[in-house]
């Protein structure tokens, strides 16, 4: 299932509307065929993995990321059915697919075909690798990330605005291939002015991986290769984002934390004091400390080159938002 993990991080940021999965097919203790979900949503992992494996899919295991689809679409056939069809053993998913459409009635149609099922296997794994599909359906929202680079003091940026650079190249590259793992990036109209950022992907091999580029802005105009949103709310309405990378500044990270919309932040703290300058967030309604405490919990904690790096996921997602 590890692998089947890794092969799904490949279609990370690019398979909205669909999730992105991975398979891994093994036969008498040997790989016989791997997938993931391909730009755009489709085939699907399973179709690839077994159309690899051709004849040596009979009596494989299916280890897969997500619940076999059971539906079919104009795109290409049910998952579900095109293990049937070519007789694997058994299937071992990491998560139930939530999706109505399928739901349990993927697992369904495979126990009915005699194929032995197993889930739950590294759920929370695979929760995090497609958490865009899941917020997306379970909050009718894409799956968002915050990101900041700060100063040991919490500033973004000089009273002046000057903010280039405050972390170092390693730290910079890192948030490079963040930015390769998400459907879109926003920036508020204060940013945009200030650093005209390009938005990019400047990493060998991964430069087509560039996100879509959301501005927000209440006043326009839009400029030219970017999307614009007035509202941070009508995010919601733009087709195919289910991960969205917020990049600042303060404002625009304030109106998200605001909105109680963060679930993941990622923090690149640079070994240096500014002393005045823009705070990383403004006040967003904390009425009392105790309200802070307890909303993020660290997941990853690093050095990039001289920077310190960390993530945060936050505990719980309250119903509405
Ligand atoms: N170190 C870092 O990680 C980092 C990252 C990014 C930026 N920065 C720095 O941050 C500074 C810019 O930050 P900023 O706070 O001044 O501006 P900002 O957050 O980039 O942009 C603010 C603008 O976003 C628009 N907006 C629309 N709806 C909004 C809403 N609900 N809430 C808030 N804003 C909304 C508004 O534009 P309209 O008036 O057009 O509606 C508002 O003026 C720059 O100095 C930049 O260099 C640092």
């Amino acid at each position: 299932m590890a692998a089947a993990l890794a092969l799904a991080e490949r279609g990370r940021g690019r398979t909205a509307p669909n999730p992105n999965v991975g398979c891994v097919l093994v036969r008498d203790g040997h790989v016989v065929g791997r997938g993931w979900t391909q730009p755009g949503g489709r085939p699907h992992a399973e179709a690839m993995a077994l159309a690899q494996a051709g004849d040596k899919a009979r009596g494989a295991t299916a280890y897969v990321t997500l619940e076999p689809c059971a539906h079919e679409s104009p795109r290409g056939p049910a998952c579900a059915d095109l293990l049937v069809q070519t007789r694997v053993a058994r299937v071992v998913a990491a998560l139930r697919d939530p999706d109505p459409r399928t739901d349990g009635s993927g697992f369904a149609r495979l126990y009915d075909a005699g194929i032995q099922v197993e889930f739950g296997v590294l759920e929370a794994e695979a929760r995090r690798s497609m958490a865009g599909f899941l917020t997306r359906l379970a909050h009718g929202r894409p799956h968002i990330t915050l990101k900041l680079a700060t100063s040991l003091d919490g500033r973004i940026a000089l009273s002046t605005g000057e903010s280039k650079w405050i972390t170092g190249p390693q730290a910079r590259a890192h948030a490079h291939l963040e930015r390769a793992r998400h459907d879109a990036i926003l920036v508020g109209r204060g940013t945009f002015l200030a650093d005209s950022p390009k938005l990019d992907v400047r990493l060998p091999g991964l430069g087509d991986r560039a996100p879509r580029r959301i501005l927000l802005s209440s006043t326009g105009p839009t400029p030219p290769g970017w999307e614009r949103v007035a509202d941070m709310r009508d995010v919601r309405d733009l087709s195919a984002i289910d991960s969205l990378m917020v990049e600042g500044g303060a404002k625009a990270a304030t109106a998200f934390l605001r909105a109680d919309w963060v679930d993941r932040l990622l923090l690149y703290r640079a070994p240096i004091l500014i002393g005045g300058g823009k705070p990383a967030v403004e006040g967003f309604g904390l009425a009392a400390l105790s309200e802070a405490h307890d909303r993020w919990r660290l997941l990853d904690s690093r050095l990039l080159g001289s920077d310190r790096f960390e993530v945060y996921e936050r505990n719980a997602c309250s119903p509405e938002s």
